[in-house]
Formats: C-alpha cells, sequence, structure tokens
C-alpha cells in the first residue's frame, strides 16, 4: 500500500518505535495520528510533524476510550502501527512471597488486550475503504518483542502478553484476509528508546554488546523502515518478524 495522502493511526506514538513511525508516515506523505497518554510529548510531536498530523489522548486497553479516539480521527484510516506497551520485571517467586496477581493482570491488560483492542477498532475504520485495484484495504501492524520467544527471568508477564500479540498475528490476518487487510507483527530486540534511556550509559553499552551483529542498540528509524516495508510489500502477510541483530537472550 502506498502511503502517500493515508491516514495512519500510531498507538504508542508519542514516544520511541511510534514516534519513529509517526515520523516515517509524515516523511512518506501519509497523515500520522498519535494515540497515547503521554500527551506532552504527543502534542508537541503532531505540531513538529505537520501535515495534519494529530495527537489523541487515550489509554489502549479502555474500550470506550478507544472507540471514542477512533471517531475523533476525521479521515479514513488505511493504516494502524501498535506500539503502546510498558514493561515491568518481576520474578514469579521471590523472598517477599508470590507476584501479585494485579501486576501480572496489568502487564496482560495494557500490552495484550490493548493491542487486541487498538487492532479490532482500526481493522473496522478500514474495512469501510474502498479497496484499491489489489484488492487492498489497509495493513496492521504489531509490536511483539523477542520476549516473546526468549522471555528472561523476570519476564513471565511480559513474555505472555507478547507472545499473545504473536500467536494471534496469524488468526487475525486470516479473520481480516476477506477484507483485504493485512496483519503483521515486529519482534524487536533491544532498541534505543526513552524506555532503554533511563539506563546507566555503561548498562546501554553492554546490551548493545550483547547483539552478534550490528553490535549495538537498534535504532527507532531501524523499526520504522521495517513498518514502512511492511505497508509497502503487499505480500507480506501473517508474519511475525525478528528485528534483532540474531540476538537470542540468555536467562538474565
Ligand atoms: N525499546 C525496546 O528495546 C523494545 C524491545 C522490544 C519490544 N518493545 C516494544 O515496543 C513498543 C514501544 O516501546 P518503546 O521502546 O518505543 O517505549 P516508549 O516507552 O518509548 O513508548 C511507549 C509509548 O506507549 C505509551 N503507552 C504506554 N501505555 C499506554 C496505554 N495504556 N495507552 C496508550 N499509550 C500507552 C507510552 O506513553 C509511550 O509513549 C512497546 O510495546 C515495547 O514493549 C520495545
Amino acid at each position: 500500500m502506498n502511503i502517500q495522502g493515508k491516514t495512519a493511526v500510531i498507538t504508542g506514538g508519542a514516544s520511541g518505535l511510534g514516534a519513529a513511525c509517526a515520523r516515517m508516515i509524515a516523511e512518506a506523505g501519509g497523515r500520522p495520528v498519535m494515540i497515547d497518554l503521554n500527551e506532552e510529548a504527543g502534542k508537541a510531536l503532531a505540531a513538529e510533524l505537520g501535515r495534519g498530523a494529530v495527537f489523541v489522548k487515550a489509554d489502549v486497553s479502555d474500550a470506550a476510550a478507544m472507540e471514542t479516539a477512533m471517531k475523533s480521527v476525521g479521515s479514513p484510516v488505511h493504516i494502524g502501527i501498535n506500539c503502546a506497551g510498558i514493561g515491568q520485571s518481576m520474578r514469579t517467586v521471590s523472598k517477599e512471597g508470590p507476584m501479585p496477581l494485579d501486576v501480572y493482570e496489568r502487564i496482560i491488560r495494557v500490552n495484550l488486550i490493548g493491542h487486541f483492542n487498538a487492532i479490532r477498532l482500526e481493522a473496522w475504520a478500514i474495512s469501510q475503504n474502498e479497496p484499491d485495484p489489489a484488492g487492498e484495504r489497509g495493513v496492521i501492524i504489531n509490536t511483539a518483542s523477542i520476549a516473546a520467544f526468549d522471555g528472561q527471568i523476570g519476564q513471565a508477564a511480559y513474555s505472555a502478553s507478547k507472545g499473545g500479540i504473536v500467536g494471534m498475528t496469524l488468526p487475525v490476518a486470516r479473520d481480516l484476509s476477506r477484507l483485504g487487510i493485512r496483519v503483521n507483527t515486529i519482534a524487536p530486540g533491544i532498541f534505543d528508546t526513552p524506555l532503554l534511556g533511563r539506563l546507566p550509559e555503561d548498562v546501554r553499552q553492554s546490551l548493545g554488546a550483547q547483539v552478534p551483529f550490528p553490535p549495538r542498540l537498534g535504532q527507532p528509524n531501524e523499526f520504522a523502515a521495517l513498518a514502512r516495508q511492511i505497508i509497502e510489500n503487499t505480500m507480506l502477510n501473517g508474519e511475525v518478524i525478528r528485528l534483532d541483530g540474531a540476538l537470542r537472550m540468555a536467562p538474565k
């Protein structure tokens, strides 16, 4: 699908990987709509990008808030890029006792249920489009993590949430195939975003050095470049793509 003139809804679009996708969409002549909780960063990015870019505040895990957010978009939606997500590391059992269930629930709620909430509403909006000459109405991209496959100690909840995104990629692509809507998932390795920016420089360096090649953190624009290829390459569908420099995470 050609991005020129198309509207892309980007959850988590105020920061990191989502913000890089918003920039990519604007550079390709599309209109990014960033849905995020971070109002300050989202509004600043929308003002910087121009081209009708807007920020809409909503919690991806809230059904009603996301329905309202999608109704406010104001133009046909052809692209959904889902990046909103949170991380929290906690062992299943620690000296303090078993992991509180609400910690597990919160991560599943935002990362997994939040992803599906965005997917269902983006798919509905995209289904209203006239198909292009190739029969395509639009495309949805999700963000999992390599933790879906090689989750580390403390990542039971995070890995489960990302594994859920991996698991639903094919069935959702199959569900939406009759509508001409493609669905793919990117599973990033370690990327240099505000999520990691809070770590000390030596920790960031050592994380990057664990990557076989290139031995560094991924850049958000490399994630956005893959998102662009997924949008533009009609044959890519129902797939989960690792973007990780051959990194396989150790237990810790
Ligand atoms: N950075 C990495 O190394 C890495 C690796 C693997 C996967 N990921 C995944 O990539 C995605 C983006 O991460 P990032 O590194 O850009 O992090 P980030 O913290 O820079 O961006 C995430 C954005 O999501 C927003 N968000 C969080 N909860 C939300 C909610 N309930 N509703 C709406 N918005 C919400 C935040 O406000 C933030 O702007 C996440 O799903 C993360 O799990 C990141």
